[in-house]
């Protein structure tokens, strides 16, 4: 039987959770995205990094961080000297959430019904893939897979969290990079979230 997945039975292996999660309606999101974005990443993958939600580009292609906050990712992996190639990537929510502002797609964070109705994808890929670290970009994934008590930049680093993986890395999502106030993405930021990255290498 398809689609909606209950929790306590969820698909096991990476295509099965890809393509149930297709038909995914446990939360309202699916009705205005154009897809589910499923997570892209070799079964190998030691690291599995954790976004917040696609976000228009990734919402029109059906593949995870390819627009704006994607590329500035890769350039921080690169820089930490992370082959991206070598890493699963999802996130906590795979409908993009939208309002409409002019002929544009707004992005809006998702809400904790969402984030719980969406849970059971996350869990089910970390059971397929059980990654050797998780990296957490953001209160959104933060939210979903720590507790909605997190904060983000008081508590970023490695945080202890065995039952999901034997290290657990909290940064920023890059997307709040690219909204920084200054209008260009400042150095120290980009540095900070590249050396949060860096923890990977050494756990
Ligand atoms: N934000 C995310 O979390 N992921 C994307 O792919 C794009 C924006």
């Amino acid at each position: 039987r398809a689609a909606t997945s209950a929790p306590e039975n969820p698909p096991a292996t990476l295509a099965e959770i890809a393509r149930h999660l297709a038909h995914c309606r446990r939360c309202p999101l699916a009705e205005t995205a154009t897809c589910a974005v499923a997570g892209e990443g070799p079964l190998s993958a030691r690291i599995m990094i954790v976004g917040e939600q696609p976000g228009d580009r990734e919402d029109l292609t059906g593949r995870p961080f390819i627009g704006p906050a994607g590329q500035l990712l890769d350039r921080a992996l690169t820089t930490a000297g992370i082959p991206r190639s070598e890493i699963y990537l999802t996130h906590a929510v795979k409908h993009f959430k939208w309002t409409p502002r002019g002929k544009t797609r707004l992005h809006q964070t998702p809400n904790t019904a969402e984030i719980e109705a969406c849970r059971p994808w996350l869990l089910a890929e970390l059971s397929a893939l059980t990654p050797q670290i998780v990296i957490l970009l953001g209160a959104t994934a933060a939210h979903s897979l720590i507790g909605p008590g997190v904060r983000v930049m008081r508590d970023r680093g490695l945080v202890s969290l065995p039952s999901l993986a034997p290290h657990v890395i909290l940064t920023v999502h890059p997307a709040s990079l690219l909204r920084q106030p200054s209008d260009r993405l400042s150095a120290d930021a980009f540095n900070d979230f590249v050396a949060d990255l860096r923890l990977a290498l050494t756990s």
